[in-house]
């Protein structure tokens, strides 16, 4: 019986197995019911009970080899032939490709920039590393400003810097361009600032400039009016808070009424009904004049807003940090 045994080895390794039929063909000799294990199993029944153990062992091994056999070959085929199909089927589904999405500052200055497109903005954009004069003077900050103080700017050089906003894109159009100037300058800029849930050392403005013979006042409560309905709401309503900026006069800071709470006072709006958004004013003669646009007869209105603080408002982000981080359980949620 032993001899028996080491022949259907044999035999089954010589077997050839070139596909599923083949190898359904080598399943139903060796292994099915009524196949050659079986009767192998069946004369084992007749062995004497002294041989039973180490013959019993062999023909264990016998069959475990035989059945490997066959999950080998078996594996093989449904590898290949699922490969085959999926080259072939092109009905089947295709593999999801995992898409990302755009960062939530992206998504807010893309919505800003098409609001003020609408009515007749244009981008301007200019270099992070800026001079003294760009960032500075040109803007009628003068020298023992505090804004140029070391705490708030970091500064590569005596003469060179990283902005501090946006106004320099402001300074290098009107240095180069004729009235009328109609532009917005979407941009990071930078600030030595002690990093907290609501300051960080980087985040981006969206700035916007219009020259003009005639410009009011009015034309730049209307342009902001318009841009904040557009952006929060057609309920929202704007107020202006008289203030100072050394390159606009007069100045103010500009507030929307809070669309949170309509007004009614809310952790946002600390209660008071309205949130601040950004800083405007009237070109102020000197900037002009710096310029080289003759301000007898030409007028401007400017104005700044940021744009982490305008997403926050949006979504409801609590912590500035967040924009930095690259957190993927942050990100995904705005897609
Ligand atoms: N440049 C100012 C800032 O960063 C904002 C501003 C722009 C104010 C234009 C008035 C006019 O803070």
């Amino acid at each position: 019986m032993q001899e028996k045994l080491k022949q259907i080895a044999a035999a089954a390794q010589a077997e050839i197995i070139t596909d599923k039929h083949t190898l359904e063909a080598f399943r139903i000799k060796y292994l099915g019911t009524k196949g050659i294990m079986k009767e192998v199993f069946e004369a084992f029944k007749q062995v004497p009970n002294e041989e039973k153990k180490s013959l019993g062992q062999l023909i264990n091994v016998l069959k475990n080899e035989l059945e490997t056999l066959y999950t080998s070959k078996k594996e093989a085929f449904e590898n290949v032939s699922e490969q085959a199909s999926n080259q072939d089927d092109f009905t089947k589904p295709g593999i999801k490709v995992p898409q990302g999405n755009r960062h939530p500052i992206n998504i807010i200055k893309n919505d800003m920039i098409a609001i003020f497109e609408r009515i007749g903005f244009t981008i301007a954009e200019g270099p992070e590393i800026e001079d003294e004069w760009h960032n500075f003077t040109a803007l009628n900050t003068p020298e023992d400003h505090p804004a140029r103080d070391m705490q708030d700017t970091f500064y590569i050089d005596s003469n060179t810097l990283l902005r501090t906003h946006t106004s320099p894109v402001q300074i290098r159009v009107m240095e180069t361009q004729t009235p009328p100037i109609r532009i917005i300058t979407p941009g990071r800029v930078y600030r030595n600032e002690t990093i907290s849930a609501r300051a960080h050392c980087t985040f981006h403005q969206v700035e916007g400039l219009y020259i003009n013979k005639n410009v009011s006042f009015a034309d730049l409560k209307q342009t902001l009016l318009y841009f904040a309905k557009e952006m929060f709401g057609q309920n929202v309503d704007i107020r202006l808070r008289p203030s100072y900026f050394p390159f606009t006069e007069p100045s103010a800071e500009l507030d929307i009424s809070c669309f949170i709470c309509d007004r009614k006072g809310c952790a946002v709006c600390k209660g008071s009904g309205w949130v601040e958004i950004g800083g405007c004013g009237m070109v102020d003669p000197a900037v002009l004049e710096n310029c080289k646009i003759d301000a007898k007869e030409y007028t401007g209105f400017a104005f700044g807003m940021g744009i982490e603080r305008i997403t926050m408002l949006k979504y409801g982000i609590d912590d500035i940090r967040l924009f930095y981080e690259n957190d993927i359980r942050f990100l995904k949620q705005f897609a």
